[in-house]
């Protein structure tokens, strides 16, 4: 066996096809088992909208020749088999191919249970092909099942070729989340056959901001070329003055609180939120990061041309976030909504809008920083003076949420400080230049049991606050990304130690938990139960952590 052949094996143990369906890269089609076991059922990925409101198929089921549903026997990223005596492949993105494993299929059928409650029978024969269109209905067709066979077990042979090799005991999770990436992978239609990979087929299907710099970090190690995809998708649709749109999806670009979707405004509105119905359009985007996310690209492969081209829109972005986030124009911008700091329903939001957040001041910082490393490595003749200068402002001011009293960095909603002890709190880490006694004062906020040193890593709030809750979204799971971010603050405010030791952690948690879900409960290191599966950051930092660790 190939090594290549070997790691989709690996991959494939973990294909339960209830959180990680059968599916193909650029593909919208998801099969899942079917809820009475019998069989599987197939559902398309779309934008903002539901697996519930996807059905394709309630039910494909193999029937042999006594009358006798066959079960699905096993699961490879290339083919799900049913008793050992047929398979189902993709013959291409929108089409499933049903076929013999071996000889001939004679006496097998294929039965069909359509959402509107149609059952219908085919034989499968030489082998049967399922076309389905984009308002999700089948068509049946014939085709050569065993040419279809060997594609996909092309498609996959060739990215798991690009899989990276890590240390042992990480190789088998590093296959799966290197699985997810690929599985992740959709056309948009609006972008040509550009590759956006989502951060997960069941329930965000479009290319967020942030997620595409977390996803490209990963990605990296095995393809950087589409990594560099990832962030030209993300960086492409600026509005005028600059801002990124907080997500890229197959109808255009949410930017503003006018581009969301019902779904969403009703939920805002349910969780009572201040901002459910603004007066006016309040722009959406996501964390300055784009600038790290960038250099980490750059890093692994040199693209000169590229970088000057996505150098200019950050450099926009980041000037926009001081000329058009500052919203009390004290220098130091403000989320004006909770979706742009990608924590959207934190206890820091619970107080009122715009809110200045330490995680955004240092992000702020940082990425000053990295655009006048950036520039003067790419654009030797762009005087960076101004972006020194300005991280140096933003750092006085970030020091300025130091209550010294509470040995912690604040949030001030609509100026008025916000109390809850969050991980956003932490991320002045990441400036790697705070004074002494205050980086202390984290690390040691970083090892406490009460607060942030929880048995499967650290909460997104500590533990001894009270919004504290060990399932609700960011008020309390542990998400990869911010470890990940507070293990990158740790390294460079100088406890490289520490930093390995939440690394170690934070691979240990998405192993034990089963795989790269989107967020953990920190105190049984299971998938928090709202949260999705096969997410996109969680397996990108995976393969990011398991690299750096190996
Ligand atoms: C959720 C997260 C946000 C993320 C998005 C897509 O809204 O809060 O940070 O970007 O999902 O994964």
């Amino acid at each position: 066996m190939t090594d290549a052949a070997r790691l989709a094996v690996l991959a494939g143990r973990h294909l339960d096809l209830v959180t990680a369906p059968f599916t193909l890269p650029r593909s919208r089609v998801l099969v899942f088992r079917a809820d009475d076991g019998e069989g599987v059922r197939v559902h398309t990925s779309e934008y903002e909208r539901r697996l519930s409101e996807c059905r394709v198929l309630d039910a494909l089921t193999v029937v042999d020749a006594a009358g006798e549903v066959l079960p699905v026997t096993g699961v490879h990223p290339a083919r799900v088999t049913f008793g050992d005596v047929a398979t189902l492949t993709f013959a291409d993105p929108s089409t499933l191919s049903l076929g013999p494993s071996t000889g001939s299929g004679a006496g097998v059928r294929v039965r069909l249970r359509r959402p509107d409650g149609r059952v219908e029978e085919h034989p499968l024969g030489d082998g049967i092909r399922l076309r389905i269109a984009a308002d999700r209905s089948v068509s049946i067709e014939s085709g050569d099942h065993s040419a279809a066979l060997a594609a996909s077990d092309e498609i996959w042979a060739d990215w798991f070729a690009k899989c990276p090799t890590v240390r042992d005991d990480l190789q088998e999770m590093t296959a799966f989340c290197w699985w997810v990436l690929g599985a992740n992978i959709v056309e948009l239609p609006s972008l040509g056959d550009a590759r956006a990979i989502v951060p997960s087929k069941i329930g965000y299907v479009g290319l967020w901001q942030w997620d595409a710099y977390f996803i490209a970090v990963g990605l990296r190690h095995g393809d950087p070329e589409l990594a560099r995809e990832q962030l030209d998708i993300a960086f492409r649709f600026p509005q005028p003055d600059g801002q990124l749109p907080d997500v890229v999806h197959e109808l255009g670009v949410l930017a503003t609180s006018d581009d969301l979707p019902d779904s969403d405004r009703d939920n805002l509105r349910r969780a009572g939120s201040q901002i459910a119905d603004p007066g006016a359009p309040v722009p959406l985007t996501k964390p300055p990061l784009a600038a790290w996310a960038l250099r980490k690209v750059l890093e692994v492969e040199d693209a000169p041309e590229y970088a000057r081209t996505q150098l200019g829109r950050i450099v926009r972005s980041q000037d926009w976030w001081f000329a058009g986030s500052d919203l009390d124009h004290d220098g130091m911008p403000e989320y004006g909504h909770p979706y742009s700091s990608g924590l959207d329903d934190s206890p820091i939001f619970d107080g009122p809008l715009p809110t200045a957040a330490p995680d955004l001041g240092a992000y702020l910082v940082r990425q000053d920083l990295e655009i006048a490393a950036l520039l003067e490595r790419y654009e030797p003749d762009v005087d960076v003076v101004r972006f020194r200068e300005r991280a140096a402002t933003t750092q006085e001011l970030l020091l300025r949420m130091w209550d010294d009293e509470r040995g912690r960095f604040l949030a001030f909603g609509g100026g008025e400080p916000q109390l809850s002890d969050t991980v956003v709190g932490l991320m002045p880490l990441l400036t790697g230049t705070l004074p002494e006694p205050i980086a202390e004062t984290l690390l040691a906020a970083v090892g406490d049991p009460s607060r942030f040193a929880l048995p499967w890593g650290l909460p997104t709030v500590a533990a001894s606050d009270p919004d504290f809750s060990d399932e609700r979204m960011w008020r309390g799971p542990v998400w990869v990304n911010t470890s990940m971010l507070i293990a990158e603050g740790l390294e460079a405010s100088g406890y490289a130690e520490r930093a390995r030791e939440l690394r170690e952690q934070t691979v240990r948690l998405v192993i034990h938990g089963g795989g790269p879900h989107e967020y953990f409960n920190p105190h049984t290191g299971f998938k928090a139960g709202r949260a999705t599966t096969a997410f996109g950051w969680s397996a990108a930092l995976f393969i990011d952590l398991a690299v750096t660790l190996s």
